[in-house]
């Protein structure tokens, strides 16, 4: 699949059929998300795989009852090593560059997960001392998203973009268009 049909295809899906996905697949997931960028290619990703269902439902309510990531046969918490990324750059490693080095993390990883015929949604609203607590994920690790993966029930809602003429700005902020 060629990267622009990827980026354009790409939908957030809400509702899982109950086709298993391999370790294969969760692997070859994982491995996409470990070539995002980094800053000074730190890498401060770690990656939760969850199966059990307790665990699972555990989560969903962590995550204010979003109960769809229940059906998903696999949910991987996407998580920041502050500590490694302040170890390189400080506090702008431990507040921007780890969360923004997952973020590319999980965009590959659904990119990827598009392109393999399955179905992803990145899920941010989480309450994260709950997360922490279903997980035991220790202090200086930071949950920063929780992806069900699984095979889609749903055709995806279709979405829209901004235009592009109210987003790009030219030499300086003030003048758009
Ligand atoms: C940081 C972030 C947090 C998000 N949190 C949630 C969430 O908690 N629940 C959810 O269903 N979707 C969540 N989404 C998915 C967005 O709703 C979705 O990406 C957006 O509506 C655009 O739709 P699309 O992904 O199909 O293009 C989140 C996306 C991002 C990037």
């Amino acid at each position: 699949m060629d990267v622009f049909e990827a980026i354009k295809g790409r939908r957030s899906v809400r509702a899982f059929n109950k086709k298993p996905v391999s370790s294969e697949e969760i692997t070859n997931l994982i491995d996409a998300a470990s070539w995002a960028p980094s800053a000074g290619n730190i890498q401060p990703w770690e990656f939760i795989i969850v199966r059990d269902t307790k665990m699972k439902r555990e989560l969903s309510t962590a995550a204010l009852d979003q109960t769809f990531i229940v059906e998903a046969p696999v949910v991987i918490v996407v998580c920041a090593n502050q500590m490694r990324s302040g170890r390189g750059y400080g506090s702008r490693g431990v507040n921007l560059y780890c969360l923004q080095d997952t973020g590319a993390a999980t965009q590959n990883m659904l990119l990827a997960a598009h392109a393999m015929g399955l179905a992803a949604c990145w899920i941010g609203a989480f309450q994260e001392e709950e997360a922490r607590k279903v997980l035991n994920i220790p202090s200086g690790i930071r949950p920063v998203a929780i992806v069900p993966v699984g095979h889609p029930a749903e055709k995806p809602m279709e979405r829209t973009r901004r235009p592009l003429n109210k987003i790009i700005h030219h030499e300086t902020f003030e003048s758009s268009e």
